[in-house]
């Protein structure tokens, strides 16, 4: 059901997989999203993912939904998948409010549910259980980037360490696909002045040849960002979920989808995704359940374009 149309965006109201199921095949340039974390929190809509029984289970539905994507997803195109792991705390309730936004609503967690043979307390590995499964299943998977947040919440944790990171996962569907790496080039550092001349010397890259003439030394263009990226997290307390931040989408967007090319979110929650692809000119479908969200999407875009005028 279309929620949305304007010339820069298209919200689907629906579930992600039905939607996907009808969309045509090698219809988007470029995928980034950040499905429902397994047993992490009740969105209040009937037919949400996240609150399977086990995690086998999350993984067979989002590999059924990756499917489809994989599917939809052009030949040269790439799929940014963000997902979060989680703790099997088996107490039965939940142990903590939630820290990051006093009036979300946490529902009972499955996580806390007795039925998985899984010892207590363990880190459940959820992001490389469907990444091994999408693997299974065709996707080629380039890099797992570490979303690390400088800005992440203290945890009350005494007998392990506290998660500042998520996974973040770049696949493509052919072994060649659109990347366009200097576009997200970060500069050199800059020349250490105690070091005085040295510094520059160091930076004088004409003799970083081999014998053949092949360059070793840094690239002019910049520095290849690498695959931790330190992003901090932006609160919308209007959402009952996590948004990420803009910079993120932003990120892969302009790495991943071709100039004029279309984004997909099936996830598409309050737009963030939708937000970095109109930012650079790329066309963005949105789909999701629930349409309060588009609503706030909206809103969003409304606002950016203000801003932009
Ligand atoms: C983590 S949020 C996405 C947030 C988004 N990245 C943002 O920054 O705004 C996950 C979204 O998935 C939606 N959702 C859950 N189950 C779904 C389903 N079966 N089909 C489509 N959307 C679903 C939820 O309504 C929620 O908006």
């Amino acid at each position: 059901m279309i929620h949305h149309r304007d010339n820069g965006a298209l919200l689907l109201v629906g579930d992600a997989l039905e939607v996907l199921s009808a969309a045509p095949e090698k219809s988007v340039n470029c995928i980034v999203t950040s499905p429902p974390y397994f047993g992490l929190r009740d969105y209040g809509t009937p037919g949400q993912y996240g609150l399977e029984a086990t995690p086998a289970a999350y993984v067979e539905t989002m590999r059924a939904l990756f499917d489809q994507a994989l599917r939809v997803l052009a030949d040269d195109g790439t799929l940014w998948l963000n997902l979060g792991d989680s703790y099997y705390s088996g107490k039965g309730e939940p142990t903590q409010p939630d820290e990051k936004n006093a009036a979300r609503r946490m529902g009972k967690r499955v996580l806390d549910g007795p039925t998985w043979g899984l010892p207590r307390k363990n880190l459940i590995g959820i992001p490389w259980r469907v990444a091994f499964a999408l693997q299974d299943d065709g996707w080629i998977l380039r890099n797992e980037i570490i979303w690390h947040k400088p800005n992440a919440m203290p945890q009350s944790v005494t007998d392990r360490l506290s998660v500042r990171r998520e996974s973040l996962f770049l696949f493509s569907k052919k072994p060649k696909y659109w990347f366009d790496l200097n576009a997200i080039r970060e500069p050199h550092s800059a020349p250490n002045r105690k070091a005085g001349a040295n510094a520059f010397r160091a930076r004088d890259v004409s003799h970083a040849r081999t014998a053949t003439g092949a360059y070793t030394g840094p690239r002019p263009e910049g520095k290849n960002p690498g695959d931790v990226w330190s992003i901090s997290t932006r609160p919308f307390p209007r959402a009952h979920f996590a948004t990420f931040p803009v910079d993120l989408p932003l990120r892969c967007i302009t790495a991943g989808c071709k100039p004029g090319g279309i984004v997909l979110d099936p996830f598409s929650g309050a737009g963030t995704t939708g937000l970095a692809a109109r930012q650079l000119g790329r066309h963005y479908i949105g789909i999701d359940l629930n349409p309060e969200y588009h609503d706030m999407a909206m809103e969003r875009f409304a606002k950016q374009d203000k801003a932009a005028a």
